[in-house]
């Protein structure tokens, strides 16, 4: 087993590997413990790139074992340069992370990979979690792949699209009156009541550590180079953060030279708390969502302060980013890179932006931006671009309309 203990995040208390949401002394969140002396010695850049084609080649940076038989594996998805982006946004290299190519979409096929091994460890017979959409997406397929139950708590009023695509698997779908971060308070009584695997309550320490494999699979498929800069968006934080910790890992490992990558994230307006509270040098307090990404909607994010002391860290920022540019950002992404991205990818673009306006991303810099879901689960904001040339299926009348005859 890759990882020793758990760790507290406040008072580095060390507890023992189980299905444990939050340090019992003081609440604080939970990180796995490595030793990486041992992992110095046997982790090399040849070891991994001998491993399987998916997040599991990282299997010793992670805290749970490899499947022995691993189902519907995410991970390894394509990182490509945009140069037609890049030039539209007046920077030099720009490279995109796809992590729409992820069985359900998204990154979230990641984490919960590895939160399934954590349960699949420890017998549970049901996943579950409360969910912005993509998460349900993934505990759904996950637990169909593995022969598991899946139940998600969203708030009732998510994009039809996620609704569904969930569904399709089998899970039960809890559509709860309600915001995400009431979702999250439902999820956290009853995990304490039912003996299920909540991916992002008991498991998530495990859960957490399955976004690390983006930083080092950027690393790895930059030829063990490490960009300047990586643009991520944020929800919980938790995605923001550990990207920048995969890349102090593969620094640490002697895998790639630093430094580790400045942070930039990005939050839509209606939904901000760590983009305000970076900006206005305070404590992240939760507030009431009102935004376009629903996937981003977390009014109270639970690794909000982790996600400042990232920005901080790397030399980052956080930005928000109007709700109106979301749509145009989607469309520019779309337009110059044939990618479409979520309403997420929107906001991560508008970051990026905010970035360049603001002179934290320059020429001269080698930028990557994670495009972390897929647009045909959010069309709905650009859907005012499909305005089709009706015709009759009639070459010559075309063909006369295009002046081609
Ligand atoms: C597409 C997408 N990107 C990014 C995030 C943010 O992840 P985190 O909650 O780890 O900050 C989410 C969260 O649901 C998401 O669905
Ligand atoms: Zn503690």
């Amino acid at each position: 087993m890759p990882a020793s203990a758990l760790r507290c995040r406040v008072c580095e208390a060390e507890h023992e590997l189980g299905p444990t949401a939050v340090c019992p002394r003081d609440f604080g969140p939970l990180d796995p413990v490595y030793d990486w002396d041992e992992l110095r010695r046997t982790v090399t850049r040849e070891s991994i790139e001998a491993g399987p084609a998916s997040i599991w080649r990282y299997a010793p940076l992670l805290p749970v074992a490899a499947p022995a038989e691993p189902r519907l594996a995410p991970g390894l998805t394509p990182l490509v340069p945009a140069p037609r982006l890049a030039a539209a946004l007046g920077i030099g290299e720009l490279h995109l992370k796809l992590d729409t190519a992820n069985p359900t979409h998204s990154f979230k096929d990641r984490v919960v990979a590895v939160a399934c091994a954590k349960a699949r460890e420890l017998g549970l017979g049901t996943l579950a979690c409360s969910s912005t959409g993509n998460l349900a997406n993934a505990v759904a397929a996950r637990a169909a792949a593995e022969g598991l139950e899946a139940a998600v708590f969203c708030p009732a009023d998510l994009e039809p699209e996620k609704l569904i695509a969930t569904a399709v698997y089998g899970a039960t779908v809890y559509a709860v009156q309600g915001t995400y971060d009431d979702c999250s308070r439902l999820t956290v009584e009853l995990s304490f009541e039912l003996p299920w695997g909540f991916v992002n309550v008991g498991l998530r320490a495990y859960y957490a550590e399955g976004s690390k494999t983006l930083g080092y699979e950027i690393a790895e498929q930059l030829g063990w180079e490490l960009p300047d800069v990586v643009v991520a968006p944020i929800a919980s934080g938790a995605l923001y953060s550990k990207v920048a910790q995969g890349f102090g890992e593969v620094v640490r490992l002697g895998l790639v030279d630093g430094p580790v990558p400045r942070l930039i994230g990005a939050q839509a307006e209606g939904c901000a708390p760590v983009a305000t509270a970076l900006a206005e040098g305070r404590r992240v307090t939760p507030v009431r969502p009102r935004s376009l990404a629903r996937s981003l909607a977390i009014g109270s994010p639970a690794d909000g302060e982790l996600a400042i002391g990232t920005a901080r860290s790397t030399g980052g920022d956080i930005h928000a980013v109007a709700e109106d540019e979301i749509g145009p950002n989607m469309r520019l992404l779309a337009e110059t890179a044939g990618v479409f991205g979520e309403t997420a990818a929107g906001v991560t673009l508008g970051g990026l932006r905010e970035a360049i306006l603001r002179g934290q991303v320059g020429e001269r810099d080698r930028v990557v931006l994670l495009v972390t879901g897929d647009g045909l689960k959010t069309p709905d904001p650009v859907a005012d671009l499909f305005r089709p040339v009706e015709i009759e299926a009639d070459a010559d009348a075309l063909l006369c309309s295009l002046g081609a005859v």
